[in-house]
């Protein structure tokens, strides 16, 4: 951040950061928005109390806040699935978008993104495990009444769940299929882990048999087909580490990609 700098946060929260930004540049020059009413009027009081009168925008931060634009820099401090292109609209060519990228796995990664004259935006992932919650739209619909989990076409799995305990593998696997959420059940038989896909009404269940797992899947497509090959592909690529991803948006598209190391 430099003097001179105009800022939009999505997320004003406490009002904390927002308070960081308004010492750091004057708070003539920063635009906080918060969904929440009661959370943003709080925060107007506390930041008030400190002598700091930002812009406070009570609404949807995804959508942007764009009386006070372009902006040098966009900072979220709540979670987005795809970055709005909105954000990049408000931004001037040259400036710096900061977001955490999540999906419903939650594994998340702060990426800092360059926006050119074009609106597109180009940078990395920052590394680190960061995380925030998610944006109110974006967040994950209800699991509702669970599909029939015996149903399905069975095989031996490739790749068991316990790979989804590593923070980085989980970012990969949820690049593969974003909006997959995950649970455990416990039965007689052992633990079934689920993936469901609510939207597409697409499911699989893996269960550990000693060393070995398999796969049941159901439904328009095959959750954990794209969770292997999408892992095995990064795996042969050296597994590099999120702080080589590299992080394309255009008014189309986001797209994710690692190198070969
Ligand atoms: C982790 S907190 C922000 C922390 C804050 N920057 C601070 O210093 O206290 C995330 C905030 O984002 C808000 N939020 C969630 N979705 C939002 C959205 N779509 N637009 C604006 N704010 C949102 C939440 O209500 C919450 O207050």
């Amino acid at each position: 951040m430099e003097d001179g700098n105009r800022v939009l946060e999505i997320g004003t929260g406490t009002g904390y950061s927002t308070g960081l930004m308004c010492h750091r540049l004057g708070d003539e020059l920063v635009t906080s928005m918060e969904v929440d009413p009661e959370v943003s009027g709080r925060a107007g009081t506390a930041l008030g109390a400190c002598g700091y009168f930002p812009e406070l925008v009570v609404g949807d931060g995804l959508a942007g806040q764009k009386d006070s634009a372009p902006y040098d820099r966009v900072i979220a401090t709540c979670g987005v699935m795809e970055l709005p292109h909105t954000w990049l609209e408000q931004t001037k060519p040259g400036g710096i978008v900061l977001a955490t990228l999540c999906g419903w796995l939650y594994s998340s990664a702060l990426a800092r993104l360059t926006v050119d004259a074009d609106s597109v935006a180009r940078g990395r992932l920052l590394g680190g495990q960061v995380s925030f919650m998610l944006a109110r739209p974006q967040l994950p619909p209800a699991l509702g009444i669970l599909p029939d989990l015996e149903s399905g076409e069975e095989r031996a799995a490739r790749i068991g769940t316990d790979v989804l305990d590593d923070w980085t593998a989980r970012f990969v696997a949820q690049l593969a299929v974003p909006r997959t959420q995950r649970l455990s059940l416990s039965g007689s038989d052992g633990t079934e882990h689920v993936l469901i896909d609510v939207e597409a009404g697409a499911w699989a269940a893996l269960a550990q048999h000693g060393k070995e797992w398999t796969v049941r899947q159901g439904g328009p497509v095959r959750l954990w087909d794209a969770v292997e090959d999408h892992l095995l592909r990064w795996r042969a690529d050296g597994a590099p580490a999120l702080d080589r991803f590299e992080v394309l948006v255009t008014p189309e598209a986001q797209r994710i990609n690692w190198p070969k190391v």
